[in-house]
């Protein structure tokens, strides 16, 4: 079974106005030949529309948000709904990163919320899981992801399925330069396709991308693509810097 193949840049809270533009026309004129694998840019949602303004009908490109509002609209100064995100022409939304649960609070409610409105709003959801140095160290890795998986990813419509991507970011990886190992992507990834089916069916959790994050750099981006059930990754600090973003993207071909 062929699935997609995806490399996703998490810019963060990073980048000013004229160096989002310059990182993104750079991305797109050194990664546009490969477009076998979707490249999809996650900027801040200030320079989300221009963005999403310049990869339009650029193959093999998208955009989406970081966050969404568990609220459709109204009044929720300095929010930003599904339908907004969707408006600008972005196509995804990341609910559940593990910078959001860990310093804004967000539990599994509220990302369920976040998940139905953004597939409601015509949005693909990347929903991400993972575990802490903590879980794995005593051996909880695999009861903390399922948990993870099963209390939003439950409640969501099997229809949708089509719309949801799950990325394994292991927060002990995330940004420390430590990257999970490829036996241990594997070993996860094989992992959160048996829950998947468990959750959805077994055709859904042989379909559905499973991205890996955490420290992918163009160093170790090769060996975990090649991994059975990884199908591409969601990357933080190396998608700040074209050329190293490009190197992952390539690490595909
Ligand atoms: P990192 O971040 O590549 O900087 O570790 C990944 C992520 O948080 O999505």
């Amino acid at each position: 079974m062929e699935r997609k193949r995806i490399v996703a840049a998490n810019w963060k809270m990073n980048t000013l106005h004229a160096e989002a533009i310059e990182l993104a026309l750079e991305v797109l004129e050194h990664t546009k030949k490969l477009e076998a694998v979707s490249k999809i840019i996650f900027p801040p949602f200030t320079y989300l529309h221009e963005i999403s303004g310049l990869i339009k009908g650029k193959a093999g490109f998208a955009t989406g948000a970081q966050n969404c509002s568990n609220h459709i609209k109204g009044a929720f100064t300095g929010e930003i709904s599904a339908p907004m995100i969707k408006s600008l022409d972005a196509e995804y939304v990341l609910i559940g990163h593990s910078e959001r649960r860990a310093y804004f609070n967000e539990d599994a409610a509220l990302l369920t919320e976040k998940a139905q409105l953004a597939l409601n709003s015509g949005l693909q959801i990347i929903y991400c899981v993972g575990e802490s140095l903590d879980e794995r160290k005593t051996g909880k890795q695999e009861m903390v992801v399922q948990r993870q998986l099963k209390e939003v990813l439950a409640s969501l419509p099997k229809q949708n399925s089509n719309s949801i991507l799950v990325a394994y970011e292991p927060v002990w990886a995330i940004g420390t330069g430590e990257t999970a190992n490829p036996s241990q992507a594997q070993e996860m990834h094989a992992f959160i396709r048996t829950v998947l089916a468990q959750i959805f069916d077994a055709q859904i959790a042989e379909t559905m991308p499973i991205l890996y994050g955490g420290s992918c750099n163009p160093q170790n981006a090769k060996e975990l693509f090649a991994c059975k059930d990884v199908d591409g990754g969601l990357i933080g600090g190396a998608s700040l810097k074209a050329n190293e973003f490009t190197a992952i993207v390539n690490s595909f071909s």
